[in-house]
């Protein structure tokens, strides 16, 4: 993360491939943009945003449009009291993983179980003082020459009482796999038999800003709590993090929300509750959003593989989100390494070896791969593919080469 501050802040003309910025897509921009002319032409709604407290939970009409959108797309039986805002969903993470993990007055430590990793980057350190994750290796499909797909090991994962909850991010951050609808069923099973809440984060699912190109059912009750965000819509500046819950979580997340902050910021449900109400915000996602990334990711993965043929790598099957994550087989240096010569040529991904909290057993697999975003400008990711593609060649036949 500092790497990529400096690089934004600094003079070199970085290829950033690494961040989670999402991309600008002028028609979506000019959506948010008309919005926001909207906002500042009623005078008596701009003064009350920027004028008053929301309450604890969030901006009331945009909850309450939340909750109708929910119930009009998947005829969930969500009213206004399953819905909470954050300030974005990292804080929604926060407050969730910190309530069900750590220890407790009964003197029992829990932790939170990621059945799936590689996972989203961001869950890490978010214990307060202790090891917050539990998880196990995936079983990894080899897809043609050059994809591949994780899937959960289910006869490895093993829930018990030291777990506080089940949490998986769908699409996942960093892969772009999508948990079937056969592996979320199983997750919801296990966690009912368990009587554990299952946490989805749906930071790039549906129903926005829905960048998922396979076939994937939503899923929401009462035991289940949904993640969702503004940010990937093209809204990461506005920090706003809706929370999908029973009424009891919804009411500690309101009371976190008051100590933490008083009441979450009203600037991004102010900007977009029209949308929501009218249904426009979908359209966006599905018309303008989705088909981009998913038309970039087809592009990118046509560069990858003409720079890399002949070279033992592959890319996990992108189903969504904006990243591939390529797998070198047998890289003869760390992902760590490779990061940092890329970075030394001006080209910034993440080292897939920060992606795998929880996972107790060294596995080298994980010092194989690195996460690429392909939602900057076309320009900046191909000519940082080519440099990824000479490093990766050049390390591979050094390796090779006799002593
Ligand atoms: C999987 C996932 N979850 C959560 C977040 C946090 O999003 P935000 O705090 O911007 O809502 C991100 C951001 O990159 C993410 O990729």
């Amino acid at each position: 993360m500092e790497d990529a501050g400096a690089a934004l802040a600094g003079e070199r003309d970085v290829c950033m491939l690494g961040g989670g910025n999402p991309a600008r897509i002028p028609a979506v921009q000019s959506a948010f943009r008309g919005a926001m002319n909207g906002l500042l032409a009623d005078g008596k709604r701009f003064d009350l945003l920027i004028g008053d407290y929301d309450g604890p939970q969030g901006n009331a009409a945009f909850i309450e449009a939340i909750a109708g959108l929910l119930n009009q797309q998947f005829g969930w039986p969500v009213t206004p009291h399953n819905v909470a805002l954050t300030n974005g969903s990292q804080s929604s993470f926060f407050v969730l993983f910190n309530m069900f993990a750590g220890l407790f007055d009964d003197g029992s430590r829990r932790r939170i179980l990621l059945p799936l990793v590689p996972e989203y980057i961001g869950y890490t350190e978010m214990g307060l003082g202790m090891e917050m994750f539990d998880t196990c290796r995936p079983i990894i499909s080899l897809r043609g020459d050059y994809e591949f797909k994780y899937h959960i090991d289910f006869e490895k994962l093993a829930v018990g009482p030291g777990h506080g909850a089940i949490c998986v991010s769908r699409p996942t951050n960093p892969t772009g796999n999508v948990l079937t609808d056969i592996e979320i069923g199983q997750l919801h099973k296990l966690a009912e038999d368990h009587d554990l809440p299952f946490i989805i984060d749906g930071a790039y699912g549906t129903p926005f800003p829905n960048i998922i190109f396979s076939e994937a059912t939503p899923i929401w009750d009462p035991s289940v709590i949904l993640c969702l965000s503004l940010s990937k819509l093209g809204l990461a500046g506005v920090r706003t993090g809706i929370v999908i819950a029973n009424e009891s979580i919804i009411k500690s997340i309101t009371g976190s929300n008051a100590i933490l902050s008083l009441t979450p910021g009203s600037f991004g449900p102010g900007l977009v509750t029209e949308m929501v109400r009218e249904g426009t915000i979908l359209d966006i996602a599905n018309d303008l959003i989705k088909p981009y990334y998913q038309k970039r990711a087809r592009i990118t993965m046509g560069w990858l593989k003409s720079a890399l043929a002949g070279y033992p790598f592959r890319i996990h099957t992108p189903e969504g989100a904006f990243f591939l994550w390529l797998w070198f087989e047998n890289l003869p240096i760390s992902s760590e390494e490779l990061y940092q010569r890329l970075k030394q040529r001006d080209v910034l991904v993440i080292a897939g070896e920060h992606f795998f909290p929880g996972l107790a057993e060294d596995w080298p697999h994980s010092r194989e791969c690195i996460r690429v975003s392909y939602a900057l400008d076309p320009e900046i990711v191909q000519r940082g593919i080519t440099i990824i593609a000479e490093e990766i060649k050049a390390v591979y036949e050094l390796a090779a080469r006799p002593v």
